[in-house]
């Protein structure tokens, strides 16, 4: 009985491993065809897998499911790679200095741990016609891609699309982003859109011609708009952001978060010359970080702001009128140390705090104008450091007086709440 038993057991145990002997399970580092067709009938690599060749032309054939990494690297004559069966990698697809690759034809892939697309210089289409539908982390960096179609991902950790010169369309179906989003120095104005994104973790855009969220709610970390070239920003649905950072924009014209109430850090508008009047964020309630407004602005309207956590520091070149911020800040809604409003030939208001070394950088390099900048060292009067500004400044100095009453005011609010 029991020796039968045993006897069938080693029976099974013969039978697995012939289906699932070593060359299916282990790591392979293969150099050839002839090397990729030693696992052609296994179905299922139990390992990673990685290609390094000076073939012109490789086809993956019979494998199904590859459970570790598929890497192809520094194969600087391969061509064209084929995966006619593959449908699944568990670890990431890793193609980086293939540099004439022009075809990568995976067309049953459809879920894999990561992508990593690095300097891939002739490839202009991914090849992956059932549509990728799940994949944590995406880098897609220096390749010819014209799209990133091909990837019809729900739900990414990570989405890196940078150095990509070809591409013109950049479309992501995903509904969430729990890591980073970026997106940079692409093709001039190439046109983003997330049609489904309800949230991302923190999201950074560059040298981009528009950025469309429309369905976008929350940003947990940072939101930031740097060097694009949009006309507008569009985002009504936010409600709440970590940091918001739009700068050096040069054609952006308007900016509306009309849902937006807080901003759990910094929020940054700084050197968008075309961008003069701030009125895009009608029920923002509460920033957490500091206020840093800078550049050519006329006006800015922030009817519903009650709680600034840090610094404010409003730096124009052009004529503002600072008296709504003056207000607010003899209120008592500002709560960091340093206050500043300035513009050109309007007022400057100053707390009696110290002028952090940023403030007095901001405004420097530019053409003196003794008679202002004496009038500005003489009345911010215990600053820690002297300011020279070119522009045609008078100062006046809001009382102390308040703030303590209308923060303890606001604490208790926020206790209430
Ligand atoms: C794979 O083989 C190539 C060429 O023989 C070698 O340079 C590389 O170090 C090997 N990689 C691994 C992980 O064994
Ligand atoms: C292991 O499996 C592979 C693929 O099925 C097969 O080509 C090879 O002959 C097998 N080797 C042994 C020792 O069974
Ligand atoms: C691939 O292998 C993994 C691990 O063995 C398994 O969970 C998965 O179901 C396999 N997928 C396919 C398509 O066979
Ligand atoms: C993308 O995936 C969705 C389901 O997640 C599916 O309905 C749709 O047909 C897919 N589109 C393409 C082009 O594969
Ligand atoms: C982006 O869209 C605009 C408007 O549809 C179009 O004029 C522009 O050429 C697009 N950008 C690129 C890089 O295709
Ligand atoms: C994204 O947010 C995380 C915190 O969740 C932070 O550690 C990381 O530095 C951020 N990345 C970028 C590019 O801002
Ligand atoms: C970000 O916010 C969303 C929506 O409120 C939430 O479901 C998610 O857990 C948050 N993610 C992180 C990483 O905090
Ligand atoms: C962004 O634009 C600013 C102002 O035009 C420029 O000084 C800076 O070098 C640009 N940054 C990058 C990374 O191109
Ligand atoms: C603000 O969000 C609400 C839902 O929370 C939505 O009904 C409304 O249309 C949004 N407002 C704007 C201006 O988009
Ligand atoms: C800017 O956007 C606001 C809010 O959406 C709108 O009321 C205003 O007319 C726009 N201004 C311009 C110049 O487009
Ligand atoms: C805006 O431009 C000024 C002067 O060129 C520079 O000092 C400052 O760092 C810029 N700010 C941002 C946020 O880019
Ligand atoms: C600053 O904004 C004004 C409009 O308020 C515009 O006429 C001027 O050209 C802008 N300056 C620069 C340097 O873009």
């Amino acid at each position: 009985m029991a020796l039968r038993s045993l006897l069938a057991l080693a029976g099974v145990a013969v039978v697995a491993r012939a289906a699932d002997n070593s060359t299916c399970s282990s790591f392979l580092n293969a150099t050839s065809q002839a090397d990729l067709d030693k696992i052609a009938s296994c179905g299922t690599f139990d390992a990673s897998l990685s290609i390094s060749t000076d073939a012109g032309v490789l086809t993956l054939n019979g494998v199904q499911n590859i459970t570790g990494s598929l890497s192809i690297l520094s194969s600087v004559d391969l061509t064209s790679f084929s995966a006619p069966t593959l449908s699944q990698i568990g670890g990431t697809l890793d193609l980086e200095g293939l540099t004439i690759l022009d075809t990568l034809s995976m067309p049953q892939l459809t879920d894999l741990g990561g992508i990593k697309l690095v300097t891939l210089p002739a490839l202009e289409e991914l090849q992956f016609n059932s549509g990728v539908q799940n994949a944590r982390d995406i880098l897609v960096s220096d390749t010819s891609l014209k799209s990133l179609e091909g990837l019809n991902l729900s739900s990414v950790d990570t989405l890196d699309v940078n150095n990509n010169k070809n591409i013109d369309d950049i479309s992501v179906a995903a509904t969430e982003i729990s890591g980073a989003l970026n997106i940079a120095f692409n093709a001039d104005s190439v046109n983003v859109s997330l049609p489904n994104l309800a949230w991302v973790n923190n999201a950074t855009f560059r040298y981009c011609g528009s950025v469309s969220m429309p369905q976008l709610q929350k940003v947990n970390n940072s939101l930031g708009f740097v060097n694009n070239t949009l006309y507008g920003l569009q985002f009504d649905n936010i409600q709440s952001v970590g940091s918001l950072t739009i700068s050096s924009n040069s054609q952006l014209r308007n900016a509306s978060f009309a849902n937006l109430t807080t901003i759990g850090g910094g929020f940054v508008i700084a050197n968008n010359t075309r961008y003069g009047k701030i009125f895009g964020f009608p029920k923002l309630k509460t920033v957490r970080g500091a206020i840093e407004f800078q550049g050519n602005l006329t006006q800015a309207s922030l009817p519903s702001l009650e709680e600034v956590d840090g610094g404010v520091l409003i730096d124009s070149s052009n004529v503002f009128n600072c008296s709504s911020f003056d207000a607010a800040h003899k209120k008592g809604d500002f709560h960091g140390d340093k206050y500043v409003c300035e513009g050109k030939s309007t007022t400057i208001s100053t707390k009696l705090t110290s002028l952090t070394s940023t403030a007095s950088d901001s405004s420097s390099g530019s053409n003196s104008d003794s008679g202002s900048n004496a009038s500005a060292a003489a009345t911010t009067s215990g600053s820690s450091s002297s300011k020279s500004k070119s522009k045609n400044q008078a100062v006046a100095p809001v009382a102390a007086v308040g703030t303590g009453l209308f923060g303890t005011f606001f604490a208790m609010l926020l206790q209430l709440v």
